[in-house]
Formats: structure tokens, sequence, C-alpha cells
């Protein structure tokens, strides 16, 4: 490792700031994620010569690492011979889809060759993915060299459980499949990653992530939103959603994924198959059911919820993006993920009809004002009186334009009305405890949702799942670049 070239001249250091982002919020939300932001990259100081065998070497690899992330989330390869011989390596944040992972590869393969033009060697990091190539053979070499970034309006970090759980991952993401791990927190949301290159061993990739982690927390521990990013691993913490690029209509607010790691192509993941196939397919005819599938120990229950009046395709392709967007997320046998307009759940374990009510809170993120006012918390009341002994669907609804109330109450149909009034009596506790003084603000548990905003929110006009199927656009590059940095 000491005998490594060094590859890169901190003089050459090439950091532009087009713009950034405020993507943190003290709550989750409509955080504007516009796109194109920051652009992160680290170039070498020697040139190659335009139209040398070097160039179509690097256009090759350049073609080649594009391919294999269709494929794949992170790998490497060479082209050519010495002394024209370039390495190159693509990583993709692990729960990425390849569609998606391979638009983000395009926009890095343009942006590292507009922004370390004729170099021999290049660095490019993006939110979602990172590419490297180099004259020199870095694979499996660990270089945790790297920088801090922080939330930018440096809000303080009061809890030291983000830390904790970040280190907990960091442990336990060298010997995920794709090296990586994540992490979420509640009922006040929070989130993490932390993943290493494929080209390094575990051993590789543990000494990478202990460094980063060690560095971070000398710097960012005492700001709510950091990340590390080294050429061979990175981590990152935020409080609101990053995992998969930003769908505005219908974010993802929060997920949650506990258990054992399933296999890829066990009876437990066909069977899951099976059960979200057979979810999708009720969500067209109801706004809340429930299905199993299989026998023990690969017996797999799932039920889904959406907002009580979403139009049946609406509902529908919300479940099936929520069906993607969850496998992308966990492969684990206990999972959950909502959205604004929807939420999927499934285990290994029966949980029909008992209300569980260990969710998530938030608050509008589009204002500060602070109110006095009751009539919200007054209004949402009344609903979770009325939601219960409202059947099949236990949904009640508020629409009051000139006093600039609405509001929803809603139980999953697998409860009894029963189960359904303590569900939504314990979230409207929380509620009253965290966010009352908030103009609009939601508490979704696994069991029940309540929600007031001082805006509409049911005259939603959701699109359909693009072509290939969710697992989080793959459009245009735009939205993979890194937003949000801000080196402390
Ligand atoms: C990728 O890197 C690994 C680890 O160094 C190495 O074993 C493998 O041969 C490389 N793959 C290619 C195609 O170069
Ligand atoms: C990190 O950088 C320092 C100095 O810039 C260098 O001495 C060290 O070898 C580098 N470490 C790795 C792992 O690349
Ligand atoms: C760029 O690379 C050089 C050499 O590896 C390293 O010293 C420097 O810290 C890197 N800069 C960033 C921002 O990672
Ligand atoms: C995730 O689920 C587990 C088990 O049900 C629960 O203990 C934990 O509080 C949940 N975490 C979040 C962030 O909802
Ligand atoms: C954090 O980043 C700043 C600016 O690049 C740097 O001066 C500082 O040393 C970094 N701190 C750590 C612990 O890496
Ligand atoms: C469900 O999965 C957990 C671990 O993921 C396991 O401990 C438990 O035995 C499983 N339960 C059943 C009924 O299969
Ligand atoms: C799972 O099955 C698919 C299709 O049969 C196959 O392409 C893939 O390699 C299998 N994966 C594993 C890990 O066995
Ligand atoms: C859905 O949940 C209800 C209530 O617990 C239960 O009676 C029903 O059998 C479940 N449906 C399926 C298909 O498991
Ligand atoms: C489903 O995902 C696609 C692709 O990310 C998105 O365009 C669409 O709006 C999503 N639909 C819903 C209902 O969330
Ligand atoms: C409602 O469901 C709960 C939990 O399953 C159960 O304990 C209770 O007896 C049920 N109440 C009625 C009235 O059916
Ligand atoms: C709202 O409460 C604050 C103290 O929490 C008080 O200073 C203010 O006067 C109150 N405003 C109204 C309109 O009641
Ligand atoms: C949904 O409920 C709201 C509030 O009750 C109402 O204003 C709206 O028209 C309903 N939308 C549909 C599609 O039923």
């Amino acid at each position: 490792m000491t005998s490594r070239r060094q590859i890169l001249t901190s003089s050459s250091l090439i950091l532009f700031i087009i713009s950034y982002v405020l993507l943190f919020h003290s709550s989750i939300g409509a955080v504007q994620a516009q796109s194109s932001a920051f652009v992160a990259p680290n170039c070498s100081a020697d040139s190659y010569a335009a139209n040398s065998i070097f160039e179509t070497n690097l256009n090759n690899l350049f073609s080649s690492l594009s391919s294999k992330s269709s494929n794949s989330n992170s790998d490497n390869d060479t082209e050519g011979e010495d002394p024209d011989l370039v390495y190159g390596l693509f990583l993709c944040l692990g729960d990425l889809s390849h569609d998606s992972c391979q638009a983000c590869i395009q926009t890095a393969i343009s942006g590292i060759s507009q922004e370390c033009s004729q170099k021999r060697q290049g660095l490019i990091w993006y939110d979602y993915c990172m590419l490297r190539y180099s004259d020199d053979n870095f694979f499996g070499v660990v270089d945790a060299n790297g920088s801090n970034y922080t939330n930018p309006a440096h809000p303080k970090e009061g809890s030291t459980e983000p830390l904790e759980k970040m280190s907990k991952i960091v442990q336990e993401a060298p010997y995920q499949p794709l090296k990586f791990e994540t992490f979420s927190l509640g009922p006040e949301t929070a989130f993490g990653i932390a993943q290493c290159t494929s080209d390094l061993s575990s051993e590789g990739c543990e000494q990478c992530l202990a460094t980063i982690l060690a560095a971070n927390k000398a710097c960012c521990a005492n700001i709510k939103g950091w990340r590390y990013l080294s050429p061979s691993c990175w981590i990152r913490y935020e409080p609101t959603f990053f995992l998969l690029p930003d769908n505005q209509d219908n974010k993802i607010e929060s997920f949650n994924c506990t258990g054992d790691m399933y296999n890829a192509n066990s009876t437990y993941q066909i069977n899951l198959g099976d059960l979200f196939a057979s979810l999708i397919s009720k969500s067209l005819s109801s706004e809340s059911d429930n299905d199993t599938v299989g026998d023990d120990p690969d017996h797999v229950y799932g039920l889904f919820l959406c907002q009580g009046n979403l139009s049946a395709s609406d509902c529908q392709n919300c479940i099936r993006n929520a069906t993607s967007d969850i496998q992308l997320l966990c492969s684990r046998t206990r999972g959950i993920i909502w959205y604004d307009y929807c939420q999927l759940r499934y285990s290994n374990v029966s949980f029909f009809g008992i209300a569980d009510t260990e969710g998530f809170f938030s608050t509008n993120p589009d204002t500060s004002a602070k109110t006095n006012s009751t009539e919200p918390v007054d209004m949402v009341s009344k609903l979770v009186q009325e939601a219960p002994n409202r059947r099949p669907l236990m949904f009640a609804s508020n629409s009051s334009p000139s006093a600039s109330l609405f509001g929803i109450a809603e139980c999953t149909m697998d409860l009894n009305s029963t189960e359904c009034g303590r569900c939504l009596k314990t979230i409207l506790e929380d509620i009253r405890a965290c966010c009352v003084e908030s103009e609009g603000w939601r508490y979704f548990s696994p069991s029940c949702w309540i929600r007031y905003e001082p805006t509409s929110f049911f005259d939603v006009d959701l699109a359909p799942p693009s072509p290939t199927g969710g697992g989080g656009g793959g459009g245009g590059g735009g939205e993979f670049f890194l937003a949000l940095l801000e080196i402390t």
C-alpha cells in the first residue's frame, strides 16, 4: 500500500460548486431535490494526448463499464496494454435498480470526461454513484482518503443514535453481498448507508469503513446530516430519505426492514414475489387488503394500504412501485415501506389484526411557521372518532378549503374497530407531543395513519410506473448529481 504511487496531487483537486440544493430538514417531506448541483471530481495532473491509444482504451473502458452497470451495482474492468493500460471501476448505491445505476454511470462518464478532460486518472462522485479510472492498478487497494460533507444548514445533532447505528452497519456491510448496509430510525426519521467498492475484500472493506467512520466522528458527528466519500467506500446519514432517486409526486417517506436476510432465489423470495403479484392485483379493487403465500418456514404475510380515496389506478401504481422499491431496499424477512399515498408491509410472521403503532412522524417542511390554533388537532381528533366505525374502509377525511384544513384518519382493513380506535388514539397522542405547533403534520404507523395539511392533498394524479418497473426512475442524469454538499 505504501508503495502505491500518489495517484493524484492535491493541487489538482478541483471542486466545482455549481450550486447546491438544501436537502436537509428536521422533518421529512416535500424537500425540493432539484437536479444537478454539485460535482466532486478528483483528477490527476498527468495528461494523455488527444487521439492517443490511451484515449481509445479509455473510451472502450467507459463503454464496457456502462454495459456492466446494467447488471451490477459495482464492477471493474481494464482495457489495453502497458503503457496504455487503463483500469476502471464504478459503484452505485446498493439499493439502486440496474436501470438507475446505468443511467447514473452514463451521467458520470460524461461528467468525468468534462471534469477530468484528458487526465490519465480521474474520480467522480454523485449522489447515487461513483466512477474511477487510472493508469495505475488500484484494484483491491484500500483508499480511504476522502472528504467529509455536512448539511449546509448545520442543524445540531442531539442524539447519539445515528452514529451508533452507523457504527453497527459499518461492521455489517463488509459481509453483505453488495458490501452495502442501511439503517432507518424512527419516530423522527433518519437514514444511513455504508458501502464499499466490489474490488475490496471484506477485510479491506472493514478497514476502509472504520477509517472514514473515525474521520467522520472527528468532524461531523454533532451535525444532523453528513457523508464521507472516499475512493474505496462511503458512508452517509441524513434525516430525509435519500436511498432511491426522488419521485416528487409520491415520495418514499420511510421504510423499516428487520429479520434475517433471505437468499436470492430462495423459496421465501419466490413466495414474496407471488404475494406481491397478488397484492398488486388486489390494489385495483380495494384501498387496503391482505394475503398470505406458502407454508412455514417460508410462509409470508402481506398487507397494503392506500390513502382512502385514491383512484384505483393510482393505488395500484403506488403498490406496484412499493413492491419493487422494497425489494431494492431490503432482502430481509420483514419489511415495510411508506409513501405519501400508500404503504406496503410483509413479514414471515402473521401480524394481521393487531395494531402496531411503531411508525414515524413528520411536519410540513415547507413552512417553519408556528401556530397556537387547536383547530387542526380538533379536526383530526374528530376523524379519529369517526374512522373506526366506517366499514369496509376505516377512513375518514375532512376538506375545508375556506379554513385551510385538510385531514385524514385511516386504519388497515385487517383491524377490528376496537383495534383501529386504539391505534389512532395512540398516534394522535404522539402527534400532540411532537407536532401540533406545525402547520402540517402526519403520523404514519404500520396499522393506521393520521395527517393534517393546510392545503389539499386529495386531488392527486400520480404517474404510472416507468415501463421498466419502478425502482426509482432512471431518466435523465441530472437527478444523480451530488446535491447538498458543503465541505466543513
Ligand atoms: C476486479 O478487481 C478484482 C479485485 O482486485 C480482481 O480480482 C478482478 O480481476 C478485477 N476484474 C477485472 C475484470 O479486471
Ligand atoms: C492517504 O493519503 C496520505 C497522504 O495524502 C498517504 O500517505 C496515504 O498513503 C494515503 N492512504 C491511502 C490508504 O491511500
Ligand atoms: C484527491 O486525491 C488525492 C490523492 O489521492 C488526495 O490526497 C486528496 O485528498 C483527494 N481529494 C479528495 C477531495 O478526495
Ligand atoms: C422497525 O421495526 C422494529 C420491529 O418491529 C421496531 O422495533 C423499530 O422501532 C422499527 N423502526 C422504525 C424506524 O420504525
Ligand atoms: C473535513 O473537511 C475539511 C475540508 O475539506 C478538512 O479540512 C478537514 O480536515 C476534514 N475533517 C476530517 C476529519 O476529515
Ligand atoms: C421469521 O424470521 C426470523 C428471522 O428472520 C426467524 O427467527 C423466525 O424463526 C421466522 N419465523 C417463522 C415463523 O418462520
Ligand atoms: C436466480 O435465478 C435467476 C433466473 O433463474 C438466475 O439468473 C440467477 O443467477 C439466480 N441467482 C442466484 C443467486 O442463484
Ligand atoms: C386478512 O386479515 C383478516 C383479519 O385478520 C383475516 O381475517 C383474513 O383471513 C386475512 N386475509 C388473508 C387472505 O389472509
Ligand atoms: C412509480 O414510479 C415511477 C418511476 O419512479 C414514477 O414515475 C411514478 O410516479 C410512481 N408512481 C406512483 C404512484 O408512485
Ligand atoms: C379486536 O381485535 C383484538 C386483537 O386481535 C382482540 O383482542 C379483540 O378481542 C377484538 N375485539 C373484538 C370486539 O372483536
Ligand atoms: C402563541 O403562544 C405564544 C407562546 O407559546 C405566545 O407568545 C403568543 O402570544 C401566542 N399567540 C397567540 C395568537 O395566541
Ligand atoms: C377525497 O376526500 C376529500 C375530502 O373528503 C374530498 O374532498 C375529495 O373529493 C375526495 N376525492 C375523491 C376522489 O373521492
